[in-house]
């Protein structure tokens, strides 16, 4: 596991305010930082503290630029499933963010985080076949930002945040290319359910199988709880 921290927290709440801490001091050591920004239920808590923080004073995110990791296709701005929407509704208004990179097309992307001069810090969540955004198994280190059809596994996996409503079938991604040319990635991890992913993820081989365990050849942060690593 060389290159990688691992860092567990007792609880969720642990995982936030350790994920938080991390976040503000690469702001304050570089005010523009750009960050690749995943939505999901892991990373919530965390940008809570970190809007908590924002509110507070005590660190400023204005001119950092938020960076969209992934979207459904065919969702409207006031969809509730609009992953854009949710960044926004969670990380980019509460931590009062101005800069932004919406993720619409493969060569936008690819030129906005050009202009970038690359992106800084990714924050993640692990899927529970390893996923990174919508790089699903198998993805290799050079897979680009791309479209792709949601393999019966996302669409289970992402139904639990949309109740009754439909997962869209289609959807696009920032390739794995991006997401490891990141200076540091920094994986959220909580919950029991993801246990045996996050071992397979660290311990088990380097391979596109399971995207997440290509993090290991990055600059890597993984901030866990107890009933994640246990
Ligand atoms: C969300 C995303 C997904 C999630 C992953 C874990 O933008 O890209 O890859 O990070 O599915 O989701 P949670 O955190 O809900 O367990």
């Amino acid at each position: 596991m060389s290159g990688v921290t691992l860092n567990i927290q007792p609880d969720a709440e642990g995982l936030a305010q350790a994920a938080a801490d991390l976040i503000s001091e690469q702001v304050r050591v570089n005010p523009s930082l750009s960050i690749l920004v995943a939505t999901g239920n892991t990373p919530m808590p965390t940008y809570a503290e970190l809007a908590r923080r924002v509110t507070a004073g005590t660190v400023d995110f204005s001119r950092v630029t938020a960076v969209q990791l992934d979207e459904y296709l065919g969702v409207s701005d006031d969809d509730p499933r609009s992953l854009w929407g949710w960044m926004r509704r969670s990380f980019v208004e509460p931590l009062r963010i101005m800069r932004t990179v919406r993720l619409e097309s493969p060569a936008q992307f690819a030129a906005a985080v050009a202009d970038l001069g690359g992106l800084d810090l990714a924050i993640l969540g692990l899927g529970p076949n390893g996923h990174l955004g919508f790089n699903e198994p198998p993805s290799p280190p050079g897979a680009p930002t791309r479209t792709l059809e949601l393999t019966p596994a996302s669409l289970e996996s992402n139904a639990v945040y949309w109740g009754d409503l439909a997962v869209p079938a289609g959807a696009i991604t920032a390739g794995m290319d991006v997401i490891l040319a990141a200076r540091q990635a920094l994986l959220l991890v909580s919950g029991a359910h993801k246990r045996d992913i996050l071992h397979t993820a660290l311990e088990g081989p380097q391979t596109p199988d399971v995207p997440a365990s290509l993090l290991r050849r990055t600059a890597l942060t993984v901030i866990a709880d107890g009933a994640a690593w246990g």
